[in-house]
């Protein structure tokens, strides 16, 4: 095998299912032999696991392409583009940066290994934006960055399309990972002494997984069958949408001793008109509600994300999201400025809402939600 030996550094930007995916590649690459290094200096392969969610987040990966471009100069590697960015952008940055050797869409990481063989045969470069569902051998190393909690995976991709989300397109459509699949993966992490677990996707529940002919396992279904795992002691998810998210959910996290009384459940807007624009799929009111409900059956805390200056955002929607954020009391929030995206369905709306008064806005909610953090800790 040619690669044996071969010292590869691995940069991830952007979410926790960015850091995961960059945990499984870097233990596949140890299982085939190459070291993984923390200096991106003395390395052979170097692989930028990106984010494409808000412009900002691919400015910062285009400026550490900049910095690679020398150091291919001082010598020859090998350099992935991989993730998001590798989706949303590849096709243009493989003609134009000829320093680039791999560029592979989040679907395929699993191939990262056979490609990279491929390159140093054969000196060749390769693109596959190819979007499908990974091979499960791709979960199976027992590398982990932590080894007091891990990350695990039970779908990947989203179909529900809201209109200003990237990820649809990106990671693709939703696809569910075998029940068996997570709950060995799960074992194997008890094994190693992993008490802790947190499960990952876009959308948690929306994790629907037929068992038998006559039977599915939802995602409540799911947390409980974990619940009961000898050695597992701590269970938290993320992310929920309060368009999915049920009260039977609620019945289990209160009556759980180990799932985590904490809800990450992004709201977005308070403006009624901004989340139908947005294709959120529930209204202020049912928010609400769903919440009222969280708090009296869970009694725990909650988080959320935020987005101000989407298209048509005027005043008033904007004192409405404000409204909600004094009102719910959030123990924490991100709150971003609307980036719009390729490939979304609002990227072909006009961006109404001016830089400068996104900037207001978003200040503005950042400093409320600060006292209001602060406050929560203290109480
Ligand atoms: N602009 C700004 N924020 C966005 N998010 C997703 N897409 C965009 C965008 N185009 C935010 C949402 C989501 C979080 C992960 O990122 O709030 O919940
Ligand atoms: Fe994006 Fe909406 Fe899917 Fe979340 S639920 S990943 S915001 S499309």
């Amino acid at each position: 095998m040619q690669n044996k030996g071969l010292k590869f550094f691995i940069r991830t930007y952007g979410c926790q299912m960015n850091d995961r995916d960059s945990e499984a590649l870097a233990g596949l690459l140890i299982e085939k032999g190459f070291k993984l290094v923390g200096n991106v200096f003395s390395a052979d392969v170097i692989l930028i696991n990106t984010c494409s969610v808000r412009k900002h987040a691919e400015q910062r990966v285009l400026s550490f392409l900049g910095t690679l471009k020398g150091l291919k100069k001082q010598k020859n590697r090998i350099i992935g583009l991989i993730g998001c960015m590798a989706k949303n952008r590849g096709e243009e940055l493989f003609k134009k940066l000829s320093y680039l050797d791999l560029i592979i869409a989040p679907s395929n990481f699993d191939r990262i290994p056979y490609y990279l063989e491929k390159i140093t045969k054969e000196k060749i470069r390769i693109i596959d934006l190819e979007e499908r569902k990974r091979e499960e051998f791709f979960y199976h190393s027992s590398f982990r960055f932590d080894s007091s909690s891990a990350y695990v995976v039970i779908s990947t991709g989203c179909s529900n399309f809201c209109s200003y989300c990237i990820v649809p397109f990106t990671r693709g459509k939703l696809r569910i990972r075998d029940y068996h699949d997570i709950i060995e993966e799960i074992k194997r992490n008890v094994d190693m002494g992993i008490k802790k677990i947190t499960l990952l996707g876009q959308n948690v529940n929306d994790y629907v997984f037929r068992i038998s002919k006559d039977k599915v396992i939802n995602f409540v279904d799911l947390l409980a069958r974990i619940e009961k795992i000898e050695g597992i002691e701590e269970i938290d998810f993320i992310t929920s949408h309060p368009k999915n998210t049920t009260k039977d959910l609620f019945f289990l996290m209160a009556s759980s001793k180990k799932i985590k009384k904490h809800l990450h459940l992004p709201f977005q807007s308070g403006s009624n008109k901004i989340l139908k624009l947005m294709r959120r799929g529930y209204t202020k009111e049912k928010y609400l509600e769903l919440v009222e409900e969280y708090k009296k059956i869970v009694k725990g805390t909650i988080s959320t994300d935020v987005i101000v200056g989407f298209p048509y955002e005027e005043e008033e929607d904007f004192l409405e999201t404000e409204e909600l954020l004094k009102r719910i009391k959030f123990k924490y929030a991100y709150i971003f400025k609307y980036s719009p995206r390729p490939h979304t369905e609002a990227f072909s709306w006009p961006d109404t809402v001016p830089l400068e008064e996104k900037e207001k806005r978003h200040a503005l909610l950042l400093d409320l939600q600060r006292k209001i953090s602060l406050c929560e800790k203290n109480s």
